[in-house]
């Protein structure tokens, strides 16, 4: 069963191609992507009504660039999978749209996906999948969640940040620093020159003694260091803070995750999102797990950001286990805000 998945809820447009035959993980054929961080760059951030202009752009030529690379027609294609939310709600309509004409041209079903249900799943795309169940870390640009994952569709939530996630700190940090977007992977290239030691930043709700995160203070304490600082940061100030600040949002989510273990009594641990390709945060979740003997499992490094592979993935993942939402109608409509808990198992 081939299945063709495409991802355009940000600034990502990314097509794949899995074979979802048998019952065994689906396998990845092709995929490509067109990342918009160039467009948005110029403005320091996402700016919605050009993300989905560019999405229109680029998707034809992908959904060509996968079929021709896995040597398939579209006319082999089974089922065509989309991104049905939480995302930009113009963004999302345009993968909606594309998927549905798709899907309509060829006679062939529709499924629509959840973003973060492709996030969870992506470690599967990896040489070394996990099994269920699991604790689930999602760290991305929008959510920091710790679910409880027992199989494909049943997902509780065990926590999650009560105001800024831990990418928006990491972009809002960047961005109070002078870094560009999308700010994580840069302060963390800065943080590697820094002293992670030289500024004391809180560590919100650290023992608050449940499993919920609060990223906000934090941005607010890295903007009162850097105005004591001055107006013209040193470069060896900036690498502290940079480092001060990456050490201060690993190191809760690397406690609150090992809460999530402790308390489920799991053994293995998924961390799925765009912060997940963060190297401190491995090595120190690496570090943790191995003395405690627990399993940790990522995606692949070029998969934790947004790719239209984890869509197609967990599309037939779904259809694997006889759950996926099969639409044959073709009347779309997405889901800018879709809590996980709430998708259908
Ligand atoms: O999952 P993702 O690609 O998009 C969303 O669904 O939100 O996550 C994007 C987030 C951004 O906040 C970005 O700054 C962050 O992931 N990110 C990182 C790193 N790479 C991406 N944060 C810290 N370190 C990184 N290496
Ligand atoms: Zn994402």
């Amino acid at each position: 069963m081939l299945v063709i998945g495409i991802e355009s809820s940000c600034d990502e447009t990314g097509v794949a191609l899995v074979d979802a035959s048998g019952q065994g993980v689906p396998v990845l054929l092709s995929h490509a992507l067109h990342s918009q961080i160039d467009m948005h760059q110029a403005y320091g951030g996402v700016v919605p009504e050009l993300a989905s202009r560019d999405h229109i752009r680029r998707v034809l030529p992908l959904i060509e660039e996968v079929a021709a690379r896995a040597q398939r027609t579209l006319a082999q294609v089974d089922v065509v999978a989309y991104t049905r939310g939480p995302g930009l709600a113009g963004a999302l309509l345009v993968g909606a749209g594309v998927a549905c004409a798709l899907a309509a041209a060829l006679g062939k079903p529709v499924v629509g996906v959840h973003h973060l249900e492709g996030h969870l799943l992506s470690p599967f795309l990896s040489a070394d999948p996990p099994e269920f169940a699991f604790v689930a870390l999602l760290v991305s640009g929008g959510h920091t969640q710790l679910m409880r994952v027992d199989r494909v569709g049943s997902y509780e939530l065990l926590g999650e940040t009560i105001d800024d996630a831990a990418g928006e700190a990491f972009d809002k940090s960047a961005k109070l620093l002078g870094l560009p977007y999308p700010g994580g992977p840069a302060l963390a290239k800065l943080a590697l020159q820094g002293d992670a030691l030289a500024f004391k930043l809180p560590r919100p709700l650290l023992h608050s003694g449940d499993l919920d995160f609060s990223f906000s203070g934090l941005k607010t304490a890295v903007l009162t260091q850097a105005r004591k600082l001055g107006e013209v940061m040193s470069d060896k100030n900036k690498a502290d803070l940079a480092a001060s600040t990456q050490a201060a949002i690993v190191e809760v989510l690397v406690k609150k995750s090992l809460k999530a273990l402790e308390q489920t009594g799991l053994k293995r641990l998924v961390v799925a999102g765009g912060v997940g390709a963060n190297t401190l945060l491995r090595e120190q979740l690496n570090d943790a797990c191995q003395k405690r003997g627990i399993r940790v499992h990522y995606p692949e490094l070029h998969l934790c950001t947004d790719n239209g592979a984890m869509i197609a993935l967990a599309a037939g993942m779904r259809l694997q286990a006889g759950m996926a939402q099969i639409n044959t109608a073709y009347s779309f409509d997405v889901k800018p805000r879709w809590p996980l808990g709430l998708l259908a198992a």
